[in-house]
């Protein structure tokens, strides 16, 4: 698993204390959607699994558990069955794989490479991609609550987590950005713009993910709010690495197909500022975000996933 994780980042560095984390995020995810599919039939549940356990990095994921670490969230955890933290931690990934299945689709980015792979609407047909992704939006929700359940927690916490996460994915977060993000294809757009958008279909749903794990872990307002703009600063980095890696990644290697984002004419940092002006974009963001982590407990795992956002290949 040590490799697991930075080779899904496409870099070697770094290794054993993101390793921990993103072993727990898969065992985590195998068994909520063991959980959820139970009783499901294959043709929905094939497409649902292929969506989610293709080799994806686990970014929001990681931030959610690395955030509840840095919380103290893990210190203060009474011993329990599993590792609802983690099975907390899935929730995000199923509204991400969601939007990466709806963002593929042929009246959206229309792309037929994702993770390495045929795309689901390429490899099980429109439909079922469409059903398949809004499937994942009940299972995401409800593993939040089960997993606030067993994580203890009071029923305004768990309502908060659910509120968040729903507030990131919804018409003010993701589905939003995603929305502006098509409307303005094939013209030209201003930075201020692009942020709206970048925030809204990227940032929002990273910022939700370590806000999340805070308020999981019983942390002061303040601390969600402080992981909250790191994680939109972090989110904005994020979203111009994707951008740049469009124009400059190997097909082979970020195992979607580049050059869309010109073809298509959206609106990215590079078509906004140029490659160069991105790149240094990206570093400064990813400055930006660790910078919010000053006076956090134990920031170690925070702080390489920031690192690896700007360095990551794919
Ligand atoms: C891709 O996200 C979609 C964007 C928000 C740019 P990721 O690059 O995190 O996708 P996976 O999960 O690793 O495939
Ligand atoms: C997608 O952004 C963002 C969401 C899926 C919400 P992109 O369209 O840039 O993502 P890729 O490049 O297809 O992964
Ligand atoms: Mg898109
Ligand atoms: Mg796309
Ligand atoms: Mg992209």
């Amino acid at each position: 698993m040590a490799t697991a994780v930075t080779e899904a980042l496409g870099t070697r560095r770094p290794g054993p204390e993101l390793a921990a984390l993103g072993a727990r995020v898969a065992a985590a995810l195998a068994v909520v959607l063991d959980r959820e599919l139970r009783g499901t039939s294959d043709a929905v549940a094939g497409p649902v699994r292929y969506a989610v356990l293709g080799p994806g990095k686990r970014l929001r994921p990681l931030l959610l558990l690395a955030a509840w670490r840095a919380a103290g969230g893990e210190a203060g955890a009474a011993p329990t069955e599993g590792d609802p933290a983690a099975a907390l931690a899935c929730s995000v990934e199923l509204v991400h794989a969601y939007s990466l299945v709806h963002d593929d689709l042929p009246c959206m980015d229309d792309d037929v490479l994702r993770r390495g792979r045929p795309t689901v609407h390429v490899r099980f047909g429109t439909p079922a991609a469409v059903l398949a992704g809004a499937g994942l939006m009940p299972m995401a929700a409800r593993t939040v609550w089960r997993a606030a359940g067993a994580l203890g927690l009071e029923p305004v916490r768990a309502r908060r987590l659910l509120s968040i996460l729903a507030d990131a994915a919804g018409a003010g977060g993701m589905v939003g950005g995603q929305l502006l993000d098509l409307r303005a294809e094939g013209r030209a757009t201003t930075r201020e713009e692009l942020e709206r958008i970048h925030r809204g279909k990227t940032a929002a749903l990273m910022a939700a993910s370590v806000r999340m794990g805070a308020v999981a872990a019983r942390a002061p307002e303040e601390v969600v709010e402080r992981l909250g703009r790191f994680g939109v600063a972090l989110g904005l980095a994020f979203q111009a690495v994707d951008d740049i890696l469009d124009v400059t990644g190997e097909e082979a290697e970020i195992g979607k197909t580049s050059g869309r984002d010109v073809a298509l004419g959206k609106a990215t940092y590079p078509s906004v500022l140029g490659l160069e002006a991105s790149e240094q974009v990206s570093r400064e963001l990813a400055g930006l975000a660790r910078r919010e982590l000053a006076g956090l407990e134990d920031t170690r795992e925070l702080e390489l996933l920031a690192e690896l956002v700007v360095e990551r290949r794919r």
